[in-house]
This record gives structure tokens, sequence and C-alpha cells, in this order.
């Protein structure tokens, strides 16, 4: 069987391992994936954006499943034109894929189906934007209606900040016309928890739950990233909460999309806030997390392609999904300076037993060397009994790669392991 997954990061590179342990697949192409992927699939040079490109190589290479991963291509409709095609997808169509290319929609849809989420306003024009500012609750949330490479959000903590926030996203277009609509919304306070699911449009089955590290810099500071590390399961997300969230949260969401006729298939993505009020969805995703991937998946124990072809199929309460009572801890090895300036084209080494570990970001092969080439570089996850062992091995595996320049933090799981 001839598998195709569009993406390039460390949230390929983890899908791409765990496909692999299924041995009905002969191929596993990544489009484009990178040359840390390289090692474990044909990397085709394509762009995940180009849908022509892709849906002609699906075609002339007679793909049997594709998976779609970034939230780019299914914003575009990436799944959509692999399905006319006849090609079975992992992942939602366009219409459902505007959970996360839209926040105005999704905002609308959680108040619209009363799903617990922080109070809101919407805005089209400056003027009202920066009218509503002069009393608004500080501090405030500000953010851009469309992707914007997981930067588009600004917590304001004075009313200058939320003013200048506003200027920056509609008069000076930073996130381009992602900011032509803003939506200025409640600071929330809480542990925040992010939960993967896989869902059929009928069925959902949350994963193992994680927490993220978003900072650049140890306890929490710096500026925001892509992700510096995970662990998972997250410790603040008791048996209880769970509960809650799939009555509260996770069904009703599912409901909603299918009443907007916009069923969602694939994996849908809750970034929560445990509140004093309960859970609140902070933001949905309509992917898997990046690097929440690099720990949920290592623990799943179901094979993840029948899992990824039930959520297609409309199968998925016949399907086993089921994780290891196992906790994983992932460090990200990023280019010192990264979310901001940074240097690439070193050289980076990793010793071949840590090589099972590592899930590579950012990196390009040059004759045969593997060399650094993006922010985030690669992600070293151990999967250990507890908490505490899985933290320790993660850092004793880092210590077995190397490149010149790199950076991490020191403190992942930290927050987690005083949860407990
Ligand atoms: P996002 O880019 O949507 O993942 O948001 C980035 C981060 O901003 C989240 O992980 C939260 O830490 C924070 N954030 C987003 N919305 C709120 C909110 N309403 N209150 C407090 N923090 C928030
Ligand atoms: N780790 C957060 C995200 O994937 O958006």
């Amino acid at each position: 069987m001839k598998i195709m997954v569009v993406g390039g990061g460390g949230r390929e590179h983890a899908i791409i391992k765990k496909l692999k342990e299924n041995k009905e697949i002969t191929e596993i192409y990544a489009l484009p994936g990178n040359g840390g992927i390289a090692a474990d699939a044909t990397c085709v040079p394509v762009k995940a954006t180009d849908l022509d490109v892709i849906c002609n190589f699906a075609k002339e290479n007679a793909i049997d499943y594709a998976v779609v991963a970034p939230d780019d291509p299914l914003v575009l409709g990436c799944v959509d034109a692999l399905s006319e095609l006849g090609i079975p997808c992992f992942g939602p169509e366009k219409k459902a894929a505007i959970i996360e290319g839209s926040k105005v929609f999704s905002k609308n849809l959680m108040k619209k189906y009363g799903i617990p989420t922080a109070e809101y306003e919407v805005f089209t024009d400056l003027e009202s934007a920066l009218n509503y500012l002069e009393t608004a609750p500080i501090p405030t949330v500000i953010k851009a209606d469309g992707l914007a490479l997981g930067k588009g959000v600004i917590i304001a903590m004075t009313r200058d900040e939320a003013k200048a926030a506003v200027r920056s996203m509609m008069e000076d277009k930073i996130f381009g016309e992602s900011g032509s609509q803003v939506v200025v919304e409640e600071f929330l306070t809480g542990p925040e928890v992010s939960v993967l699911s896989f869902t059929d449009g009928k069925t959902v089955v949350p994963m193992i739950s994680s927490m993220d590290h978003k900072r650049a810099l140890d306890g929490d500071k710096g500026l925001n990233t892509g992700g510096m590390g995970t662990v998972a399961p997250n410790p603040y997300y008791t048996k209880e909460i769970a509960d809650r969230c799939m009555k509260e949260i996770f069904l009703p969401t599912i409901e909603a999309m299918n009443k907007e006729d916009r069923s969602f298939k694939g994996c849908l993505y809750f970034g929560l806030m445990l509140t004093e009020k309960g859970p609140k969805v902070i933001e949905y995703n309509c992917r898997f997390g990046d690097p929440e991937t690099q720990v949920v998946l290592p623990l799943l124990e179901s094979d993840l392609l029948t899992v990824m072809k039930a959520t297609t199929n409309g199968t998925l309460a016949e399907t086993e999904v089921k994780f290891a009572d196992k906790n994983a801890c992932c460090v990200i090895m990023a280019s010192a300076g990264y979310p901001q300036k940074y240097e690439s084209g070193y050289e980076i080494k990793i010793a071949d037993e840590v090589k099972d570990s590592v899930y590579v970001a950012g990196a390009k092969l040059e004759d045969g060397i593997l060399k650094n080439a993006g922010g985030r570089v690669l992600g070293v996850t151990a999967v250990e009994e507890t908490l505490e062992k899985a933290i320790d091995s993660a850092y004793e595996k880092v210590q077995k790669v190397t490149f010149a320049n790199a950076f991490y933090r020191k403190d992942i799981g930290k927050k987690a392991k005083e949860a407990k």
C-alpha cells in the first residue's frame, strides 16, 4: 500500500514513523518532508500548499491513502481536491477546516451552541475596535481572524498595548488579510491542556492529553513559539475533567459542526484552559498539534493507519484506539535566536541509539550530511513508566544530539510535575 503524507515538520515525522509500524505499507511519500524525514520516507519537493502538484503526484503514483497534516493545505481544500480524484484522505474538508481557518467562525459557533469559551467581540473596522478598547477589561487578548503561522494572538497587558495590537493587525496588516477581522477576547487564566481527538463526524475519541510549552525560555518567559516541548499525559487533566469536556465541549462541537453541514473528519484539536469556572476552549485546530503529536503518537498502541481509515470511512465507533499507560516527554532543540533571527546550515549529529527517538522538523540533507534549516530543528522524545523518568530520559537523549548553536528549554515538564 502506498501512502502520502502532506507536510514536512516534526509532526509529520512522528506520523510517518508511527505509520511505518503497519507492515502492509510498502511506500511512504512525504510532500515535501525534510532532510530528517528522508530516512523514513521518500521526500518529494513540493510546497504543501500547491494543491495541483500534490493532486497530480497522488494520481501518477497511484496513492492508496493520503494524510494531510498541516493547517494551510487543509484550509485551502486539499482533502476535497484529493477526494475528488477518488483518493481517500485523513483530514477535514475545507468547509470543516474553517474551524481553525477562521477564529470568527469558531467563536460564533461556540456562542451559538453554548460551548464554553472566553467572552468576545468581533471587529471589522479599526475605529470600533479602538472605541471598544477604551473601556474593555484589561488584560485582553487580540486575535487575527485567519491563519497567521500560530502568531496571530497577542495578549495585551495594558490598554495601550491592546490598541497597538489592533492597529498592527488591522492597519499595518502584519498578518496580511488574516487581520482584516479581529476578535477581542476575555483574558482567561488556568492550566492549559491540549486534547487531540480522532473523529469520523459521528464518534469522537480523545487521544491521550498533553501539555505544550509555547514560550521560548525557561519559566514560560520570552516570546511565543511554535512549541518548545510537550509532555503526555497532562496531569491537570483528570478523569473528572475529561468526562466534563466530553459532555460540555467535545460532543457538542461535533454535533454543532454537523448541524452547520460542516461534518468534521480527521483530527480535531481542542486547546483548553481549565479555569475556575470550568474547562473552556481557547482554540480549535483542524489537525494534529505540533509538538503534541511527538508525545501522543509514541503512546498510541493501536495501528495508526487503521484508526485514520476509520475516521474516513465512518467506522470509528467499532475501531479500537488504545494508548499505553505510560508517560512521554518531548524536548525541542531549536537554533539559538528562534523565534526571531537564527543561523542555520550547521551539521546535526544524532547518535545511533537515539535515532528512533528523534523527530526532525527543520533540516536539509547536503551531500548526505544533515544540516539545520529551521528555527525548530528537531524534537527528542522519551517514553517511560513515570513522568519524572520520561523527562530525565528525554534530557539524557538530548545530550546525544549535537549541532552548533543548539538551544532548548531545560524545564520541559516541570509544571506538570508540580501538578502532582
Ligand atoms: P493560540 O495561538 O491560539 O494557540 O494562542 C496562543 C496562546 O495564547 C495560548 O496557548 C494561550 O496561552 C494564550 N491565549 C489565547 N487565548 C487566550 C485567552 N482568552 N486568555 C488567556 N490566554 C490566551
Ligand atoms: N502546539 C500547538 C499547535 O500545534 O497549534
